[in-house]
């Protein structure tokens, strides 16, 4: 089904967006490929990745399982992707969901809620929505919390959404723990000395999408780029250098990670439908219990309080989070000295929470546009 519309010509992608996006009827999901049932198959080709890059303690303590258990595929037709079922250690999930959802909307990052509310105001996300979000649900609908107006987060190199650039002037000190995670996935990839100087947080409610778009803000596209999920899965689409090219459709589940490099670091994607976590998935999965057993003093990842895992939990029931992680300047490289040129990203508009109708661009995200999110 899938197959035959792409052949129709003009956007191939935006029809099959459009066709996975679909409410009613729900599409047919029968040809989107799924890394976590055992066996590849289609396209999946798996993958060999660098062991001696990462040593097991290394990756325990980012909350990782040692590289050679990793299930790591690449897929025909897009060399540079990588895409890794899921490595993380049982319970160690728990702790990067905290991190995201507590931490890392904290100032001196920057969040889409301080488009339109004061900082005094976006200075406590978390503390301002762990009350409400913990009281059991009445039937009665509630006041949404800030958190769950959370649509993005930025790191490091900040995103500028209007000039679609990063600049020397707005940066502020990226996650440490962040960056070890990433260092650690890009050398078992094989990519040495990655430098983890931007990141962009998507939280997707049931109902958000991601429009297609190519990442290409970054001054230098030969380092790769990282996603990581988190809680409700989605389905991802990887389309071609042309949005004539149809593009192939995966799932991406809670853990799960892809890495886009060589030939596939400028590739059109999109995120058109956010899908229920497989049964257990975001439970068993996350169990921060036994995470407090295996840890070490050098970890990275701590045990996460009942408390904070209550909110989280909650939380991650029906919502999804992503993060990208980006390498925005390559070796000695420097900004430009107009920071305020465009290098182009090419988003064609905004792409993040389309119109009822589908239409790509038709909601261009603006500073006073707060609640429309879309990455760059
Ligand atoms: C992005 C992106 C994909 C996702 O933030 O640029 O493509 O899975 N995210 O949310
Ligand atoms: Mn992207």
């Amino acid at each position: 089904m899938a197959a035959s519309l792409a052949e129709s010509g003009e956007d191939a992608f935006r029809k099959i967006f459009k066709f996975y996006k679909r409410r009613n009827p729900p599409p047919d999901f029968s040809n989107v490929l799924d890394f976590s049932n055992g066996l590849p198959s289609g396209k999946m080709v798996p993958m060999k990745l660098d062991f001696a890059a990462v040593n097991d303690a290394q990756a325990a303590t980012v909350g990782l399982q040692p590289v050679r258990d990793w299930r790591a595929f690449g897929l025909q037709g897009y060399p540079g992707f990588i895409f890794i079922s899921n490595p993380f250690v049982l319970g160690s999930q728990a702790f990067w969901v905290r991190q995201c959802l507590k931490t890392y909307p904290q100032k001196p990052n920057v969040c889409n809620l301080d488009m339109h509310m004061s900082p005094y105001d976006t200075q406590d996300i978390w503390g301002k929505s762990a009350h409400d979000l913990r009281l059991p649900s009445s039937g009665k609908r509630r006041p949404s919390t800030l958190l769950e107006r959370l649509r993005w987060v930025t790191l490091g190199y900040h995103y500028n959404w209007d000039t679609k650039t990063y600049s020397a002037d707005h940066h502020t000190p990226f996650p440490a723990d962040l960056h070890q995670l990433s260092l650690h996935v890009t050398a078992a990839c094989g990519f040495r000395g990655f430098s983890a100087e931007a990141g962009i947080l998507n939280y997707y409610r049931p109902d958000s999408s991601l429009g297609i778009h190519v990442d290409k803000s970054e001054l230098d596209h030969s380092r790769p780029l990282l996603s990581f999920s988190f809680g409700q899965s989605a389905i991802f689409l990887l389309g071609g250098i042309c949005r004539q090219d149809p593009p192939t459709a995966m799932y991406m589940h809670s853990g799960d990670m892809m890495v886009m490099s060589g030939q596939s670091r400028l590739l059109y994607h999109a995120v058109p439908r956010i899908l229920p976590a497989p049964q257990g998935h975001t439970s068993s999965d996350m169990d921060s219990c036994s995470l407090a057993l295996s840890r070490r003093d050098s970890s990275v990842v701590e045990p996460v309080s009942q408390d904070d895992w209550e909110v989280c939990f909650r939380y991650i029931q029906s919502s999804r989070v992503n993060v990208t992680v980006r390498q925005v300047l390559g070796p000695g490289q420097t900004f430009p000295p107009s920071s305020h040129q465009r290098t182009g990203a090419d988003r064609s508009g905004g792409y993040r929470d389309e119109a009822e109708d589908g239409e790509i661009g038709k909601r261009k995200r603006s500073g006073s546009d707060p609640d429309s999110v879309e990455t760059q």
